[in-house]
């Protein structure tokens, strides 16, 4: 069988070159890794599940005009996508103190914050991705006021519909990571799009009652029933099949 050229691959996916120019497909792979890749593992059948949960979260936010670079789940691991060229930041949008801000603001894990907050982070496993500010971002040429416009307001859109999203379904968000692209149309115009993927891997999700952890901190915190946590989201969402 032909091989496809692969484009890229990362942590947890690998990109393939797609069916038609400007397109990709997307493979969601087993593999966990946390803490800038220091501690790896394998999540059996997590590919399948974040596959399937963000075709459901993308899908969503494109019915509120929210717009993303997913076109169609393909099949248990793989999704079309367009091709964007990524924005080297990842945008992480806080509403309850947990992770690396609960530590370093010694805040318990939980507290409600009083607004939402939004952090950036460079992409750069060379670096460990460091918490850079819109004037590292602009001064270096990572993306122009206006893309940054763009993300602040997209996200916090994702943030609001999401929150009611996932209450709905006894989930709190308590933080995710957002990464955006560059997408460009036909007539040479730029859009900025959600890009990636929005899963259990880029989001904290608690139960909404007990606070139980649904999310990777279960395989960075060897909580245990990881896979188990990621099946809880879908099935929640209606989409465990
Ligand atoms: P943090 O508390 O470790 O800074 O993480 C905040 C949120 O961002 C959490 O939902 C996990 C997500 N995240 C990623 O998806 N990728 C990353 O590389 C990091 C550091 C965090």
């Amino acid at each position: 069988m032909a091989r496809r050229r692969r484009i890229y691959e990362g942590k947890a996916k690998i990109l393939y070159e797609g069916p038609e120019p400007g397109t990709l497909i997307q493979y969601f792979k087993d593999d966990a890794s946390a803490f800038n890749n220091q501690k790896r593992g394998v999540i059996e059948g997590k590919g399948v599940l974040n596959n399937r949960i963000s075709e459901y979260l993308m899908s969503r936010l494109a019915e509120i005009g929210v717009p993303t670079h997913f076109v169609r789940r393909l099949n248990m691991r793989e999704q079309l996508v367009r091709e964007v060229e990524i924005i080297p930041i990842e945008v992480v949008i806080r509403n309850h103190a947990a992770g690396s801000i609960a530590k370093r603001f010694k805040i318990e894990e939980g507290t409600p914050l009083p607004r939402s907050i939004v952090e950036y982070y460079y992409k750069s496993d060379e670096l460990g991705d460091p918490m850079v500010s819109e004037e590292h971002i602009t001064a270096f040429g990572w993306a122009t006021t206006q893309d940054l416009d763009d993300m602040l307001s997209l996200g916090l859109r994702v943030n609001d519909f999401l929150i009611g999203l996932l209450l709905g379904v006894g989930l709190k968000l308590v933080d995710f990571k957002l990464e955006f692209g560059r997408l460009y149309t036909e007539n040479d115009e730029m859009r900025i799009v959600i890009a990636d993927e929005i899963s259990p891997d880029n989001c904290r999700l608690w139960d909404a009652r007990t606070n139980e952890r649904l999310d990777k901190d279960r395989f960075r915190e060897d909580l245990g029933n990881v896979k188990e946590a990621y099946q809880e989201v879908a099935r929640r969402l209606g989409v465990l099949t």
